[in-house]
């Protein structure tokens, strides 16, 4: 993140000043959409933050070089690298959830997370807890999703540290896997229909305003055992949220009430249209029978600033999007098969199956570098670009991420982001990009470009390699080798071409 954005970032008009008696901050969930986007926050205000990951990672020194990064899993059998993350925490901030596990295991995974915190946090001895879940009001019943936050809040205040919670409904924000849901749809489909679940009423909240909440709590003792609703400007139906987003895109959309309501196959039906995996869209997505409005508004008492509108949310994620200035999104977190996935380099015996090609050239190693940079997203992978899209198509039918999580940003990429179904396994300038696959294969596929000097010259090259002791694993690769000699030069071409 750049030094002028944390500017931006700490120059936001919080009632509340940083408390320097406040100890070390841990955020938990570092690596997701708000967590992401706390860290720099806290630090830019001066606080001291450990910042806790699942897998650590060399790019999160870089990102955040003023921060102590530790690595944890909530889930783990074993207590004690919680328990040391948590060591001389002052306040933590909890950030997690198992979405991405899917409606049949994430119940019961966030119950579990929350229980381990609130021991290690008690014998830690932590002061405080604030954990941001979802609103909902318990009196009518409630999706699995939204009844698992109000759950997890249960566990927590079930221990000693006092916890404050922060209810919030969608947040809008350049990256967020709801407002991303919403934002395709209108992009993507020229009639909406409208479902009766789309009378529901919500009230959004811009990111912007989530996170001067956290902060403002943290630096208001006050807030501490306490639970507080947070809101948006206005109470919108999604219907007429749909509605003011195709009038700021100037997108003309016919929308048309149709009479089934079935949550899971709107859902299914949504992620054909968006980057957001099905597992994800389908928790979301039955929440979206439950009307999310705050049911009380005491935070105003403790932080009495007025937040953003539904528009003026998404006018500003339009605009960070357009200015290529998307810091965390949803795909930075992993889905849940590759998680823990092995890195090529960690592998011990090479993988059996690999395809090698390459061409010479006397363009720079920068310039093609730049050019390799480019691939996917919007971009596409040049003349076989429909292949590509129709792999990930397939990819999405039988539940994968497709291609369509495109890419955060273009102007700098970091280890971990997302190419369509791709995630970045190593960068290192003008030398390597190795890209891990996160499709649903009967084995694990990398992609190694590389650019050397030879000659005189510079071999541009493309490594495939696969892993797979599966006989259908093998049948895959045969099946696809062909496409391999097809695509794969001629993507080393075009990129060459494309390189100044
Ligand atoms: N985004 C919204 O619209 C929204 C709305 C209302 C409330 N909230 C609440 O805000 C909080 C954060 O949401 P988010 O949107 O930032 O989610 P997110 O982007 O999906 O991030 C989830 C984070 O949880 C981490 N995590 C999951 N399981 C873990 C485990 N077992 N151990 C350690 N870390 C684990 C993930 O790490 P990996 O990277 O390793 O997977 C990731 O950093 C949640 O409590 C959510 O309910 C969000």
């Amino acid at each position: 993140m750049s030094r002028q954005d944390l500017i931006y970032l700490s120059d936001f008009d919080l009632p509340s000043s940083p408390d320097p008696k406040l100890g070390k901050i841990l955020v938990t969930g570092a690596s997701g959409y708000i967590g992401g986007r706390l860290v720099p926050q806290l630090l830019a205000r001066g606080y001291q933050v450990r910042a806790l990951v699942r897998k650590a990672s060399p790019e999160y020194s870089g990102l955040w070089p003023q921060a102590e990064v530790v690595a944890a899993d909530v889930l783990d059998t074993s207590p004690e690298p919680l328990e040391k993350a948590l060591e001389g925490i002052d306040t933590a901030y909890y950030l997690l959830h198992s979405l991405n596990l899917g409606p049949k295991e994430f119940q019961a995974a966030d119950i579990q997370a929350a229980m381990n915190f609130r021991k290690a946090a008690e014998k830690q001895k932590v002061r405080r807890i604030i954990y941001l879940g979802g609103l909902g009001d318990i009196r009518v019943s409630l999706s699995s999703h939204l009844r698992s936050r109000m759950e997890v809040a249960e566990e927590l205040t079930r221990g000693k540290v006092p916890v404050t919670i922060l209810r919030a409904a969608i947040i809008i924000g350049a990256g967020s896997a709801s407002y991303e849901i919403v934002q395709h749809l209108v992009r993507k489909l020229y009639v909406i229909p409208v479902p009766r679940w789309a009378k529901s009423r919500c009230q959004p909240i811009a990111i912007r305003d989530v996170i001067k909440y956290l902060v403002g709590v943290l630096e208001v003792s006050g807030t501490a055992g306490k639970h507080f609703d947070i809101g948006g400007k206005e109470v919108l139906t999604y219907e007429e949220m749909l509605m003011i987003l195709s009038q700021v895109l100037n997108l003309k959309r016919v929308f048309v009430a149709v009479p089934f309501s079935n949550t899971g196959a709107c859902a299914y039906f949504a992620s054909l249209f968006t980057p957001v995996p099905v597992p994800l869209t389908q928790c979301l997505m039955e929440g979206l029978k439950n009307d999310v409005v705050c049911l009380e508004n005491s935070i105003k008492q403790y932080l009495p600033f007025e937040p953003i509108s539904y528009k003026e949310a998404v006018v500003r994620a339009l605009t960070r999007e357009e200015q290529d200035r998307v810091h965390t999104r949803w795909s930075d977190a992993y889905p849940p098969a590759h998680e823990l996935a092995l890195k090529l380099r960690e592998l011990k015996d090479r993988p059996a199956y690999s395809h090698f090609c390459s061409l010479l050239t006397k363009k720079s190693a920068s310039s093609l570098f730049r050019s390799l940079c480019n691939v996917g997203g919007k971009e596409g992978w040049f003349q076989h670009n429909w292949m590509w899209r129709f792999r990930g198509l397939i990819d999405r039918v039988v539940g994968g991420v497709g291609t369509s999580r495109g890419r955060r940003s273009y102007a700098s990429l970091k280890i971990n982001d997302v190419i369509d179904f791709w995630r970045i396994e190593d960068l290192q300038e003008n030398k390597t990009l190795l890209l891990r696959s996160e499709m649903k294969l009967p084995g694990r596929a990398w992609l190694e470009f590389g650019i050397m000097e030879s000659q005189g010259q510079r071999q541009l090259s493309l490594m495939a390699y696969y892993d797979t002791k599966s006989l259908r694993g093998k049948l895959y690769w045969y099946a696809c080798l062909p496409f391999h000699y097809i695509i794969f030069k001629k993507l080393l071409m075009d990129i060459e071409a494309r390189s100044s």
